[in-house]
């Protein structure tokens, strides 16, 4: 527990905490950061949740999709953003190959999340195929957060980014998809890409808080990634996207500005530039005049 700038109270968000929300149907924020800035801010702004998503490998690193980023990597950021989060509940995302391998390796690769960044629970892609192996990382005391629907890491296979359980079956999948992980005991599931009817079916069937992107707004909470609400990706937005900043903007003005102030000399001025102590500058004065 820790107290806010201006004083106030503020609870640390645990796994325990979200589920309270749905149970108190008290939305959840969750938002991603992926340095320590971003991570102070967004945990300051007072969300609950913060997701260190591997769609870094796009917003951050410049990859063309999620699938190269490597452990290392994730660990790096996981790092960074735990130096800045205090209350809010801080989420992992176990980025491709780190658990489509051997569950001992996948178990492992989970562990260093917690142990070398300290994150509070960890993200799988995937559904009920997914359950046993959910079912080994909690036993070894982490907490696992679900994510079912439009799943990024499964591109390939899917033929894009396509929005999933448009027809009845995908519709049937995914409530078994939603189902096995509620059981296998997931502290929450992200529901990503598909219609909000369905987003509205699996979160009432489902006991775990469901987290929303592009899935409606019945979810238990809604998450975003950082980069698009400041307008700092460079593709069009997806139709779930809603921009509430425009840091591109703020950047570029920013950055014009200081690069003209330079180039007329304006920059630095007088009061930004540091000054002899008064009897070296007379001293100084002297040496010029012998020169
Ligand atoms: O990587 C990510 O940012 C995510 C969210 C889109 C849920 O997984």
């Amino acid at each position: 527990m820790s107290f806010t700038s201006i004083g106030e109270y503020r609870q640390k968000i645990t796994v325990a905490s979200i589920r309270e929300h749905k149970v108190r149907h008290e939305p959840i924020t969750c938002l991603t950061a992926y340095d320590y800035a971003t991570a102070r801010l967004v945990d300051e702004a007072e969300v609950e949740m913060v997701l260190v998503g591997d769609s870094l490998a796009q917003t951050i690193l410049g990859y063309q999709n999620t699938l190269s980023v490597t452990m290392d990597e994730m660990l790096h950021h996981v790092k960074a953003v735990r130096r800045g989060v205090k209350n809010a509940l801080l989420v992992a995302d176990m980025p491709y190959g780190s658990y489509q391998v051997e569950p001992n390796d996948a178990v492992r690769n989970a562990i260093r999340f917690v142990k070398e960044g300290a994150a509070e629970i960890v993200k799988i892609e995937g559904g009920e195929r997914r359950s046993e192996l959910i079912r080994r990382i909690i036993a070894a005391e982490i907490p696992v957060a679900g994510h079912i629907g439009l799943t990024p890491q499964s591109v390939n296979v899917m033929g894009g980014y396509r929005v999933q359980g448009k027809d009845l079956s995908g519709i049937e999948q995914l409530r078994r998809d939603a189902d096995a992980l509620d059981r296998a005991g997931v502290s929450c599931l992200f529901l990503e890409g598909i219609p909000r009817e369905v987003g509205s079916i699996i979160t009432a069937e489902v006991g775990t808080p469901t987290i929303g992107i592009g899935a409606g707004p019945a979810c238990d909470g809604q998450v975003l990634v950082l980069n698009d609400i400041l307008n700092l990706t460079f593709g069009p937005p997806a139709k779930f996207v809603r921009r509430y900043g425009d840091a591109a903007a703020l950047i570029t003005g920013a950055v014009r500005s200081f690069r003209a102030s330079v180039r007329s000399r304006e920059y630095p001025s007088d009061d930004e530039s540091y000054h002899l102590p008064k009897g070296t500058g007379v001293s100084l004065e002297r040496i010029a005049m012998e020169i």
